[in-house]
């Protein structure tokens, strides 16, 4: 089964059709970006783009994505178009704001952020951070789609992503600096 994944034309031989396209994208293709949350389309945490539209991937069969165009949390930064492969992408290691410190001075950094993501590191929006990579896939196909967007159309975007920490005051300042 072929499909784009960040920029780069992918064949998931050893998967059979009705797999999960998270547990593609996680076992696979080694991409920890999108996370099992829930498992069933409710919580938001395996958030991707499937042609630029933000879609749950553990509720995705693969043969659904087939020729298309996915993208993940790994395929965001401005570097991945210039990276060789995905697996490239990987050994660029943390591109997953979670695990991105805070306080990192950026100069240490080998990769640029997407600017939602650098929206969340710098509204300090993550606690234990384990929504925030499906929050951000969420604002990148809104902001791509509205790059002015309402509150309200920023809240009716993260409605469905449940975050237990509760930084949801953050996680808005995160989304109106991006939207900036
Ligand atoms: Fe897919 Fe929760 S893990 S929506």
């Amino acid at each position: 089964m072929k499909f784009t994944l960040n920029g780069q034309e992918v064949d998931a031989q050893s998967a059979t059709a009705d797999t999960p396209l998270l547990y593609v994208l996680r076992n696979d293709m080694q991409l920890n970006g999108p996370k099992f949350g829930c498992g069933l389309g409710e919580c938001g945490a395996c958030a991707v783009l499937i042609d630029g539209k933000v879609a749950r991937s553990c509720s995705v069969p693969l043969n659904a994505v087939a020729g298309k165009k996915v993208t993940t949390l790994e395929g965001l930064s401005p570097d991945a178009s210039k990276a060789a492969s995905t697996k490239a992408l990987q050994d660029r290691a943390v591109l997953d704001v979670s695990a991105a410190k805070n306080d990192a001075p950026a100069a240490s950094r080998t990769y640029t952020l997407h600017v939602v993501q650098q929206a969340f590191v710098d509204a300090q929006a993550a606690q234990c951070g384990y929504c925030t990579n499906g929050m951000v896939m969420a604002l990148v196909a809104l902001f791509n789609q509205q790059p002015k967007a309402t509150d309200d159309e920023i809240k009716h975007a993260l409605s469905g992503h449940l975050c237990r920490c509760g930084t949801h005051v953050e996680i808005m300042q995160a989304a109106a600096r991006a939207r900036e």
